[in-house]
């Protein structure tokens, strides 16, 4: 699989995975951020916070307000943790296609808590390109580089939540404009998400979609009975250096076939 291929061109995502032990690192780091943050919310919760697990949060006898308690901020984890991410397979793999430019951006590595039947913990369809070009909080890119998403289940329920996309339609134009929300400039999405059919993307816990910076996607709202965890991250590489490498290894396959 050339993944540059996949990524670019066909449906503009393929599937990736961490092993067990990679698994369980991420929902170490992602646990601990989340049981400091209760204990600055509500310091009482933090035991049985911790006895049930993030994925059964929805049944903590919270007084605060979700909606409000958890900002972007609260959800990135440290940007040291970057160097562990890199060692992982996936990202191996990924270096061994794409080059040493192929880096993991430093300034997004941001999880997201999705508590069941709760409309209001999902964002609409999107492209990731829109938040960049709007400058949404979003780091600079290198000059020459290019960059994919990375999406990673931590806790799911396959078919009953997770991420949808719109396979190919990162190769279409989607109408979008930019509004300012309370100081933030933000992408909206102009066309009716009721009339675009998306895939909901079956990925247990540990298994990851690695996508084009153009797709449409979004979360579905949770039927499942947990709560869904996942985690995100951006990979910039060198475009002329990525497509080099691609056009020798979609040869190196062909003569091997
Ligand atoms: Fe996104």
């Amino acid at each position: 699989m050339v993944i540059f291929d996949e990524i670019n061109d066909g449906v503009g995502f393929c599937l990736e995975g961490l092993t067990e032990t990679e698994l369980e690192f991420v929902r170490g780091r992602i646990t601990e951020q989340y049981l400091s943050r209760i204990g600055q919310l509500q310091p009482d919760l933090v035991p049985i916070a911790r006895e049930r697990g993030i994925a059964r949060y929805h049944t903590l006898p919270t007084t605060f307000d979700h909606g409000k308690s958890w900002p972007k901020a609260t959800r990135l984890l440290d940007p040291k943790y970057v160097a562990d991410f890199a060692r992982m397979g996936f990202f191996r793999r990924i270096q061994s296609q794409f080059g040493p430019s192929a880096i993991i951006s430093h300034d997004e590595l941001n999880w997201r808590l999705v508590r069941p039947n709760q409309p209001s913990d999902i964002g609409p369809m999107h492209a990731d390109k829109w938040f960049w070009d709007a400058g949404y909080g979003y780091g600079s890119m290198p000059a020459g580089y290019d960059r994919f998403k990375i999406w990673i289940a931590i806790h799911t329920e396959p078919g009953a939540n997770g991420l949808c996309v719109k396979p190919a339609s990162h190769r279409q134009e989607w109408k979008h404009h930019f509004e300012d929300k309370d100081g933030v400039r933000k992408p909206v999405f102009d066309e009716n998400p009721d009339a675009i059919e998306t895939e909901l993307l079956p990925l247990a816990a540990g298994k990851m979609v690695m996508f084009h910076d153009e797709l449409l996607h979004g979360g579905v709202v949770n039927r499942g009975s947990t709560c869904r965890v996942s985690i995100e991250l951006t990979v910039l590489f060198d475009r002329n250096d990525a497509l080099a490498r691609a056009a020798s290894l979609r040869e190196e396959m062909t003569a091997v076939a």
